[in-house]
């Protein structure tokens, strides 16, 4: 797919639902008793290798244009896949699942794409064995595919090595079925969509710091629930509208939870024209729209514990960096390495070819900004945030960028193109 310059963005634009509430929706839809309704569901690739999943462990999943409904059937009511189960591209799939199949009374084979068949599950099997599930790795190398046959479960304290919610979720879903409750520590704190909705559905979940604990058996019941924008789409726009001569755009109804929400921070400390605009929120999700504008843009230091609240924002930061004043360090975002894509080594070359100065680190990236991006042919590796990412580059490079497997972005946000092109006025 081929870019180029853009004049100002425009508008208002309402991205699509969040990506992580959405899959956590038909999980723990499919545990509870009676009926989950989504409104703004995302229909994205991801999400729909969730909605796959489930049904093939005999869930009835409903879908019409404007909600998706679950026939959920209690915490013990799926059963034995005929098949090999296929979470496509999608990590949250294959580790929160895992959780679940871990206190199931079959066994199951579990897969996906050539990028998740690389991902490291090792993060999840130590744990959830530890828990007294017997996971294999069939290649034998700690990655999918997963032969999970369920046992009865203990419930264990453990310290997770990188904060992960996707490592999280899974334990506390094994939880779901221990003998005991279990808690999760974490070096620092991870999208806690999780605890919150698990809340929700009536499970008890405790949090404390960087601990999550949860207790075992409980009775869930189907909820009504209505997933905010996903703040790791809006991330594009947020971007786009700040680095673009003459723009003003509106986001409208962005999920902000304090756990996800590090690119606000980030906008901050660059000096961003960002105005927060919050919905009254109740005990759920918090929401907000975005008023963006063009800015004259600073570098500034990513690190420590703001890390994991903008882990998926962290490429098109880079973007950003490209077009801010002086220099911007990223560190202790190793994670990046072992994302759809190694987003480091992805950022870097393409950013590179674009005549950005940018270097790989082993936990990051530096990025001298305020040199013009010329337009190149930048490769996506078939990575959803990095195609992204590369579109709004390209809105503000010199000549025409051709971004290889573009459609990619199905995973998390199919209109993407659609969108932008809506906002965007051609030179
Ligand atoms: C996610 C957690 C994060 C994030 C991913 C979605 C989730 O992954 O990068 O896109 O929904 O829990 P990790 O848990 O591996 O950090």
């Amino acid at each position: 797919m081929k870019f180029t310059r853009t004049a100002g963005l425009k508008g208002e634009i309402t991205v699509p639902g969040d990506k992580s509430i959405s899959h956590r929706a038909v999980m723990f839809g499919s545990l509870a008793e009676g009926i989950t309704t989504v409104r703004n569901f995302l229909r994205g690739a991801d999400c729909l290798s969730t909605i796959d999943c489930f049904r093939r462990l005999g869930i009835q999943i409903d879908e019409t244009p404007e909600q998706i409904t679950i026939h959920g059937k209690g915490l013990h009511g799926l059963s034995a896949p005929s098949q090999i189960l296929d979470a496509g591209n999608s990590g949250t799939t294959t580790r929160l699942i895992s959780g679940i199949l871990s206190g199931q009374n079959f066994e199951t084979t579990l897969t996906g794409d050539a990028s998740i068949q690389k991902r490291p599950m090792g993060r999840i099997i130590e744990p959830l064995t530890e828990m007294g599930a017997s996971i294999v790795s069939l290649s034998g190398n700690g990655c999918a595919p997963l032969k999970i046959q369920g046992r009865p479960l203990r419930g264990i304290h453990y310290r997770t090595k990188v904060a992960s919610a996707q490592v999280k979720s899974s334990i506390l879903l094994a939880g779901l079925y221990a003998d005991s409750p279990t808690s999760v520590t974490e070096p620092a704190l991870s999208r806690n969509h999780s605890e919150l909705m698990l809340r929700q559905f009536g499970a008890k979940v405790q949090t404390e710091g960087t601990t999550a604990t949860i207790w075992p058996e409980p009775s869930l019941s189907g909820q009504e629930i209505t997933v905010p924008g996903d703040i790791s789409s809006a991330a594009y726009f947020i971007a786009a509208a700040c680095i673009t001569p003459d723009s003003e755009l509106l986001i409208r109804n962005v999920g902000i939870n304090p756990t996800r929400n590090g690119i606000l921070q980030v906008c901050r400390m660059m000096g961003a024209d960002l105005t927060v605009l919050p919905y009254p929120s109740g005990e759920g999700e918090p929401a907000a729209d975005l008023l963006v504008r063009t800015s004259s843009l600073k570098g500034c230091v990513i690190e420590g514990s703001l890390i994991p609240t903008l882990i998926d924002e962290l490429p098109v930061i880079a973007v950003m960096a490209c077009f801010a004043s002086g220099t911007t360090v990223i560190r202790d975002a190793a994670e990046l390495k072992v994302k759809e894509s190694n987003r480091i080594d992805a950022m870097a070359e393409n950013l590179t070819a674009m005549g950005a100065q940018v270097t790989a680190t082993e936990d990051g990236l530096i990025i001298e900004g305020g040199r013009p991006l010329r337009g190149a042919a930048v490769d996506s590796r078939l990575d959803h945030r990095i195609a992204m990412s590369f579109a709004i580059a390209a809105l503000n490079a010199d000549g025409e960028t051709e971004i290889r497997d573009a459609e990619c972005v199905n995973i998390s946000y199919p209109e993407f193109y659609q969108d932008l092109n809506r906002i965007s006025s051609r030179t």
